[in-house]
This record gives structure tokens, sequence and C-alpha cells, in this order.
């Protein structure tokens, strides 16, 4: 096992990029997809069930385990990846995003957040001192810093004031984190739409230096074209020959976007959420499980999948445990949009390796403009 972090390109097709992450705890297949599993589980899934779709690397969030069960007894208990059952390399997210977007009655000041639970209503503080803290109690393998992320549309006045926050946030985060062999820490570059601030934010983050590089911000409320603006120049401001991690994207024709402009990682709630709500990803788009014309549909969810889900079960019965609300149906959903999302993965890095990474996409985009048949 590596005892260090690395990030080696193995090839390139335009501005995409397929290669490998190393850590002490595995390799990590670039481009790649995290499936969250934001309360140290991904809901619905066991973590070896999770391995066999393909993926390499899970997403934690300091939000959610510092109110519940705490960082300090997930440390008593060994780290998160034992309490989970987990032994690949942890992503965690470093808290500031979820407070905004989750938590109660919040007040932002130079030194931090202080907010509400949405659990309990219970007072916390958060800063990037204690966001190191716990990301380093929970045993995250790739911590990121603690930024601020104001919700699209803002004005420009708010965005630049809010992106020079998180750089002094980043700087206090990098100087919290240390040295610490083996453990990546990730910068966040900000600056909504604005590409002279995602420059600024670019440079002040690179100064600092840093193990990879998140284009955060996006997904907020833009829409797919303005963020494909954006990221046509966002990944060209950070360094080559780190990782870049988009956060919070997508559905597939996001991630395929973000991937034909030089994004190596991604996360998203989408294929685990919306399996729990009868939502499925194929090749040919998104299929609603419930809608009646699934009822007598004796094939399968999608007849070249090789999941659980499409090796055992007809659509009629994914209609009728969704329907039914049984605990299965999401399992089943969640297992199958997981496994597309990995293979569409892994699809996009065999056709970067191969040079064949546009024939792939409009393949990509072909199928789906089929739709469901
Ligand atoms: N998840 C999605 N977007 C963001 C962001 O801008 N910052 C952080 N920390 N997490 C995110
Ligand atoms: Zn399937």
């Amino acid at each position: 096992m590596a005892s260090r972090f690395q990030f080696n390109i193995s090839a390139t097709d335009g501005a995409a990029r397929t290669g490998m992450i190393t850590t002490p705890r595995g390799e990590v297949r670039t481009p790649a997809f995290m499936p969250v599993g934001t309360a140290a589980t991904v809901k619905g899934m066991l973590p070896g069930s999770v391995a066999e779709t393909g993926a390499d690397i899970l997403l934690g969030n300091t939000y959610h385990l510092m109110l519940r069960p705490t960082a300090e007894r997930i440390a008593a208990l060994g780290g998160l990846h034992g309490f989970m059952g987990w032994d690949r390399p942890i992503l965690t997210d470093s808290g500031g995003f979820q407070v905004m977007s989750l938590s109660g009655l919040r007040k932002l000041t130079e030194e931090g957040v202080t907010f509400k639970s949405h659990i309990d209503g219970s007072k916390h503080h958060l800063t990037p001192e204690r966001s190191m803290e716990i990301q380093r109690l929970l045993g995250s393998d790739i911590v990121m810093c603690f930024d601020e992320c104001p919700a699209l549309p803002a004005d420009r006045e708010r965005i630049a004031t809010s992106m020079e926050l998180s750089m002094r946030w980043a700087a206090r985060s990098k100087q919290a984190f240390g040295d610490r062999p083996g453990h990546a820490l990730f910068g966040i570059q900000q600056g909504g739409l604005e590409q002279d601030l995602r420059a600024a934010s670019a440079e002040a983050l690179q100064e600092i230096g840093f193990d990879g590089y998140a284009v955060g911000g996006l997904a907020v409320g833009e829409g797919q074209e303005a963020m494909f603006g954006c990221l046509d120049y966002a990944p060209g401001q950070l360094p080559h020959d780190k990782p870049r991690y988009l956060m919070g994207v997508g559905k597939p024709d996001d991630i395929v976007g973000a991937v034909a402009r030089g994004i190596d990682m991604m996360d998203c709630v989408l294929p685990s959420r919306s399996g729990r709500t009868g939502q499925a990803w194929t090749r040919r788009g998104q299929v609603n499980i419930r809608n009646a014309r699934h009822a007598d549909d004796p094939r399968p969810l999608d007849e070249e999948c090789t999941c659980p889900a499409c090796r055992t079960y007809s659509r009629a019965y994914l209609h009728h445990v969704t329907r039914s609300k049984e605990m299965i149906a999401g399992m089943l959903l969640t297992w199958h949009n997981l496994h597309y999302y990995q293979e569409l993965m892994a699809g996009m890095r065999a056709a970067i390796a191969a040079g064949t990474f546009a024939a792939w996409q409009a393949q990509f985009h072909a199928l789906r403009a089929e739709g469901d048949i």
C-alpha cells in the first residue's frame, strides 16, 4: 500500500482526463463518482454491495456526524471506516455547506458559523479549526476545507465577499490540518459564475497549496447551461496535476459534461435518494417505476444491466414493491442507480483511455434521445 496520497493521470482526451488517486486505504479510479454516505451509511446498501457497484470511495458529512453520533464517539470506537464497515477511502465534506442548507438559525462571523441542529435544535459552532478536528477524529482520507457557499443568484458583491472569507478559511484550514502523511486536504474554489472571482479564488488556493482542488458553489440553482459555462474555464484555472472535484453534481448528463470539461471526481445524493422514491436512471434516461405502464411488464428495468435488480426482477415486481412501500424497493433501485452511475464512470474512463470520448458522448446522448422503451 502507498504511504502517501498521489494522483497520476494516465490519459487525456480533449479536456477530459483518466487516472488514479492512490491512498493508504486503496486506489480511486478517475473520473470517480462518490456515493453519498451522509450518516455513516449509504442508505439501504451494505458496504460490500456499494463496493460491488464499482465504487472506490464514499463521501461522509462532518455536519451530520458531528451532531449524531458525534465525532468524539466515532473516534472512541476506532474511526468512521470501522464504525460503518467500509475500509476503502472516505472523503468528508467540511460542514459549512450543509449548515447553510439544513440547519436552523445561523450566525456567520469571521470566526465561523453558529447554528441550531436540524435534529434537536441544540446550538453548535463550526470553524475551520473545529472542522479539521472533526474530520481528523472521523479518520477521513480526503478532508475538505471549511468554506461558505452563497445560494445563486446572488449579487457580485455578496459572491466576492463570501469567496474572500472562504479563502481566509482555506488558509486557516491548511494551518489546522497540519502535516498528516497519507491524508489529503482539498481546497474549494468559490466565486459563483464570475470568471475573474473564480480566477482569484484559484490563485489564492494555489498560493496556500493543496493536495486537490474542488469546484464549489455550483449546482445551487443556476441550471446546467450556466454551470457548464463556468466549467468551460474553472477547471483550467486549477492545477493540471492535482485532482479536480466538482461538489454535489449531479444528473448523468451533468456528470458527462463535467468530465468532458476536466473534472476528476464528483458526488451526488441523486442515485441513492431518487432510488428511494421510485426513480431509476438507465442508459435511456430516467424511469419512474411507479408509473402504471410498468405494472404488467415482465422485462427488467434495463436489459443490459447486470445489477441484482435487473438480473433478478421484472419492472412489474419493482413497480409493485415501490407502490407497496416495501423496504426492498429502495434497496433495489438504489443498487441499480449506483451500479448505473459506476458503469457510466467506467465507460468514460475506458473511452478517455482509448481516445474515443467524443464518440462515447455522442452514443450516450443518442440512447437518451431514444428514451425508455
Ligand atoms: N457541496 C456542494 N457544493 C459545495 C460547496 O460549495 N462547498 C462545500 N463544502 N460542499 C459543497
Ligand atoms: Zn440494474
